[in-house]
């Protein structure tokens, strides 16, 4: 659990002061992804790095679970933190295998356990381990790059990570693979995260908790839903943007639609001719929706993984979730 407690931070320069972080209260709480969202200069990496004190609190106080950060060693702190900098940040002079040894080398692992250890977190990646040892960072791709950072943070295996924008400057499709990827990593080790982004459907996929800043102030604290529902402020609203009701759909499923509406293995009546369209139980809202609206008529028949049928969908059911009108949400597809 990492806790902030009026966390403030000024840079004093011999010209001007600036406040980057302006008194922030929020906990998160062990095992979740909190993503740091806002725009450039908001004060986003200036937070993190204080977590592993990188940069010195001016006034108040951060906790890891429970315990004041400046009450532990500060080399310990850091080896219980992984961190993901900024453009990867790996040393253009070492080996892949190299970059990912850092730590492990520092806390003296054998060479075995750490040569298992490379092995597994290549894995992990989806990186051949034998095909990349002996390169350098420059031989690989800037996503595969973003990849050796991530994995050089895992190496020790830390319980909290620290990730400024690990998947940044990445063309969209990669960023989407490398984020499912992710997902499904953190599924099973379960680490605590902090994870800057500036993209809020990176926020609302990751996040298990957004926290959106603006000018070093913490605009909004909750989770993707409660965001995407009841911006706080007109910042806020702005920043996620005026689709925010399409948005929320991706967070749902059809399943969680059809258990909300009672409607799961209701009679099904279908017309002849009519059902065109199957739509998976585990498919998000989002393109249940677009599959609707190129279908007519606008119903499609649910079923499950083994193709068992499972309900109907229609437009009309999206009423119960959504603050928009079924018919406004067609345009806002479009
Ligand atoms: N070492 C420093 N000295 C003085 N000012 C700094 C320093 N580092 C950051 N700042 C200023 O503090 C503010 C917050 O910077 P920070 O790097 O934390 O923003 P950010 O949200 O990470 O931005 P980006 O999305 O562009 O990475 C900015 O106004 C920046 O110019
Ligand atoms: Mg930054």
């Amino acid at each position: 659990m990492i806790t902030f407690n009026n966390v403030c931070k000024i840079y004093d320069s011999s010209t001007k002061k600036i406040k980057a972080v302006d008194n922030v209260n929020m906990t998160v709480e062990k095992g979740q992804i909190c993503v740091l969202l806002g725009p450039s200069g908001c004060g986003k990496t200036t937070l993190l790095r204080m977590v592993n004190r990188l940069v010195s609190i001016t006034e108040g106080s951060i906790e890891l679970d429970g315990k004041d950060i400046y009450s532990l060693d500060a080399i310990e702190l850091r080896r219980s933190i992984g961190y993901v900098i900024q453009q990867n940040g790996l040393f253009p002079n070492m080996t892949i295998e190299e970059n990912i040894n850092i730590v492990p080398k520092m806390l003296n692992w054998d060479e075995d356990k750490m040569k298992k250890r490379y092995k597994e977190l290549m894995e992990m990646m989806g990186l051949n381990p034998e095909e990349y040892r002996k390169r350098f960072p420059w031989e690989l791709s800037g996503g595969q790059q973003q990849r050796i950072g991530v994995a050089r943070a895992m190496a020790a295996d830390p319980p909290v990570m620290l990730m400024d924008e690990p998947f940044g400057a990445l063309d969209p499709i990669i960023r989407e693979h490398l984020q499912n990827e992710f997902l499904r990593i953190q599924r099973t080790v379960q680490k605590t995260i902090l994870f800057v982004s500036h993209d809020i459907d990176e926020a609302i996929r990751l996040g298990d908790t957004i926290a959106i800043f603006n000018d070093g102030q913490l605009m909004q604290y909750g989770t993707p839903d409660e965001i995407l529902a009841q911006p706080k402020n007109q910042f806020v609203e702005d920043f996620i943007g005026d689709d925010r009701e399409i948005k929320r759909l991706t967070l749902l499923t059809v399943k969680d639609l059809l258990a909300k509406k009672n409607k799961i293995n209701e009679t099904i009546n279908l017309q002849k001719g009519e059902n065109q369209v199957v739509i998976d139980l585990d498919t998000d809202l989002r393109t249940a929706l677009s599959m609707l609206l190129s279908s007519t008529p606008e119903k499609a028949l649910v079923t499950d993984k083994s193709g068992l049928p499972k309900g109907m969908l229609s437009i009309a059911d999206f009423e119960a979730l959504t603050n928009v009108h079924p018919q406004s949400l067609k345009t806002m597809v479009h």
